[in-house]
């Protein structure tokens, strides 16, 4: 059974794990200040104890919601863990009366495109040479109201 809950510092290892399988960027310790930040928009997903998925977005400016960091660990990918995040995340902006949440994907990073397309975000801008190996951003936005 899939439990969504909020972050807590205990689930610390566990997300920088998966962060360290799945993206080619890390940085650890901007997890522990997006807790102290955001913790009530800082999710993950729990599986026997076991934490195989995590969001965290936050209040970019007024009105605008952005997800920071998606992911689910690859063993537990295609199962729905990633749209369970993605829903709550929508789900919390919706309940902070915000208008529309926005993210960046690496322009290579098809599959999260698609993904993200499902669940009703389009691309409205691309940010040129945006991460350190200048690889491109896609900007993808999802209206709320
Ligand atoms: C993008 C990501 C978060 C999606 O997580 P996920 O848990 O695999 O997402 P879902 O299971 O909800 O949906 C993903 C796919 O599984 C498919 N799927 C899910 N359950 C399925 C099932 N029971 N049977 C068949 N297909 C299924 C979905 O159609 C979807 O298709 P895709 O492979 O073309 O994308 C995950 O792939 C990931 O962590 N990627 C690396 C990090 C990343 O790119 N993050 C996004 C940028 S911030």
């Amino acid at each position: 059974m899939i439990i969504i809950r909020k972050f807590q510092p205990i689930d610390f290892q566990w997300v920088i794990d998966i962060e360290r399988r799945v993206f080619n960027e890390h940085d650890p310790y901007l997890y522990m200040q997006f807790y102290e930040n955001y913790p009530e928009t800082f999710i993950v997903a729990e599986i026997n104890g076991f934490i195989v998925g995590y969001v965290a977005g936050f209040q970019a400016v007024e009105g605008v919601g952005r997800i920071f960091s998606l992911a689910v660990h690859p063993l537990y990918q295609r199962r729905r863990i990633g749209s369970s995040l993605l829903n709550e995340i929508i789900h919390l902006f919706k309940e902070m009366h915000l208008d529309e949440i926005i993210l960046e994907v690496r322009w290579g990073n098809i599959r999260a495109k698609k993904f993200y397309e499902r669940h009703g975000f389009f691309q409205y801008e691309i940010a040129e040479k945006y991460y350190n190996d200048a690889e491109n951003a896609r900007l993808m936005k999802l209206r709320l109201s």
